[in-house]
C-alpha cells in the first residue's frame, strides 16, 4: 500500500478487481494501462544509469503493465510484493529455490502438482537439498518430520487430483514454529476463496494460467508475499532472468476484471454437476470439498470462502478401461489436463505415479472434471449419456 492509499477504507473484492492496477491519469486518461513492449529504458544522463533511481530501469525489472498486474495481486493477497513468472510451474520452482540452501530439508505435500515434485526430486536434490514428502492429512507424521528440521514447507490445498483439504492453519503454524519458510500453491481457490497470508503463510503462489487469466490461452505464474520471503523470491527470479511477455501480462490483467463474476458461476455449475453425480448409483465418491459429506468438507467450510469448479469422481466396481471408454465418449468435455478456463474438461490422472508418502487406492481410478461455463443441464446430460457406457 502506498501513501496515497493508506488512508482509504479497505475495499471489497469486486471493487478491488475493478479499480486496482489502473491509473488513467498517468496514461492520458485511458482506462487501461498500456501494453509496454520493452527491453531498453532510457536515462537522462550517465549518472542516472549508475544511481538507477528512476522508476523503470530495464524491461525485465518491471513495466507499467507488469506493475498493474502485481498491484491487483497484492491487493487480492494482502501482500507487499508480487513476482510474475512465465508459468505457474516457474512460480512454484522459483519460490521453492528461493527458500533453501544446500544441506537444508524441505517438506512438500504428497499431493503437490507433479512437475513441482519433479523439480524438487531433480533440481533441488541435485543441489544438496533433502526433499521429504508428507501426507497432508497425517499431522503426527508432519510433526515428526518437522522435528528433524525444515527450511521450507510447501502446501497445496485442496490437491488438484485427489482434493484432500489440508488443515493449512495447523500445518503452517507448526512449520513456522519450526523456523520454516512456508508457501502454498493456491491455484484451486484463487485469492477470492482462500487468502494464505491471512493464515500466516509466507508465500501464496498461483498458476494464473487457470482461473485468474481464465481463458485457456496463456501461461503465467504469480508469487505474492511480504518481507524477507518475497525479497528472496525476487532475488532468485532476478538471478534466473525470468520475465513474462507484456501481452500475456495484459491478458491476465484483463482476466482479473471478471474473476469475481466467473468464480461464483463456476461454483454454481460445479455444485449442480457434483450433486447430480453424488445422487447417481454408478458413482463412488465425489471429491468436491464444497459438497456436504465430501472428504475435507468441514475444513473447506471453516477456511475457504467459496469453491472453484475442479473436482474428481470415482466409480463403483468399474474397470479403468470401462471408465476410459466413458470419458472418451463425452462430447462437451474436452479431454485435457488443464483447468480454470471457460470450457469443461475431463481427464484420468494416474495418481500413484506421483505419490510417495501415501498411495491412492488402485481400485479407485479417478476422473477429474473441470466444470466450465456451459449450461450445467447440458453437462449433466452429456455425463448421463456417456455413463450409459458403464
Ligand atoms: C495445481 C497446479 N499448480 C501449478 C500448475 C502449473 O501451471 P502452468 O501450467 O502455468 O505451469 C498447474 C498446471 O496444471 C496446476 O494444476
Amino acid at each position: 500500500m502506498d501513501d496515497e492509499t493508506a488512508h482509504r477504507p479497505k475495499r471489497r473484492v469486486a471493487t478491488t478487481l475493478t479499480h486496482a492496477g489502473r491509473d488513467p491519469s498517468a496514461f492520458h486518461g485511458f482506462i487501461n494501462p498500456p501494453v509496454v513492449h520493452a527491453s531498453t529504458v532510457l536515462y537522462p544522463n550517465v549518472k542516472g544509469t549508475r544511481t538507477r533511481t528512476q522508476r523503470y530501469t530495464y524491461g525485465r525489472s518491471g513495466t507499467p503493465t507488469t506493475d498493474a498486474l502485481c498491484d491487483v495481486m497484492n491487493e487480492l493477497e494482502g501482500s507487499e510484493k508480487t513476482v510474475l513468472a512465465p508459468t505457474g510451474l516457474a512460480a512454484c520452482t522459483v519460490a521453492l529455490a528461493s527458500a533453501v540452501n544446500a544441506g537444508d530439508r524441505v517438506l512438500i505435500t504428497d499431493n503437490v502438482y507433479h512437475p513441482t515434485r519433479s523439480f524438487a526430486d531433480g533440481f533441488l536434490r541435485r543441489f544438496g537439498v533433502e526433499v521429504v514428502y508428507f501426507d497432508p492429512l497425517d499431522h503426527a507424521a508432519f510433526d515428526r518430520e518437522l522435528e528433524k528440521g525444515a527450511a521450507a514447507a510447501f502446501f497445496e490445498a485442496p490437491g488438484s487430483l485427489t482434493f484432500e483439504v489440508a488443515d493449512i492453519p495447523y500445518l503452517n503454524a507448526r512449520a513456522k514454529a519450526a523456523g520454516a519458510t512456508t508457501m502454498i500453491d493456491n491455484t484451486w481457490a484463487t485469492p477470492l476463496y482462500f487468502r494464505p497470508l491471512e493464515h500466516g503463510v509466507d508465500l501464496s503462489i498461483h498458476a494464473a494460467t487457470k482461473y485468474i487469466a481464465g481463458h485457456s490461452d496463456l501461461l503465467l505464474g504469480t508469487v505474492s508475499g511480504n518481507g524477507e520471503a518475497i525479497a528472496k523470491v525476487r532475488k532468485t527470479w532476478d538471478d534466473w532472468g525470468e520475465n513474462v511477455g507484456p501481452d500475456d501480462v495484459y491478458a491476465t490483467l484483463r482476466g482479473t476484471r471478471t474473476l469475481h463474476v466467473r468464480m461464483p458461476h463456476f461454483e454454481r455449475n460445479a455444485r449442480l454437476v457434483a450433486e447430480w453425480l453424488d445422487a447417481d448409483p454408478r458413482v463412488g465418491k465425489v471429491l468436491y470439498p464444497a459438497l456436504p459429506g465430501a472428504p475435507g468438507h468441514a475444513l473447506w467450510k471453516r477456511d475457504f470462502d467459496g469453491a472453484s469448479g475442479l473436482f474428481a469422481i470415482t466409480f463403483k466396481g468399474r474397470t479403468e478401461d470401462e471408465i476410459m471408454k466413458m470419458v472418451d465418449s463425452l462430447e462437451l468435455f474436452g479431454i485435457g489436463a488443464s483447468w480454470g478456463g471457460f470450457e469443461s474438461l475431463a481427464t484420468m490422472p494416474v495418481v500413484n505415479k506421483f505419490r510417495s508418502a501415501k498411495a491412492w487406492p488402485d481400485d479407485e481410478p479417478l476422473v477429474r472434471l473441470n466444470i466450465g461455463l456451459e449450461d450445467p443441464a447440458d453437462l449433466i446430460e452429456d455425463l448421463d449419456r456417456a455413463m450409459a457406457h458403464l
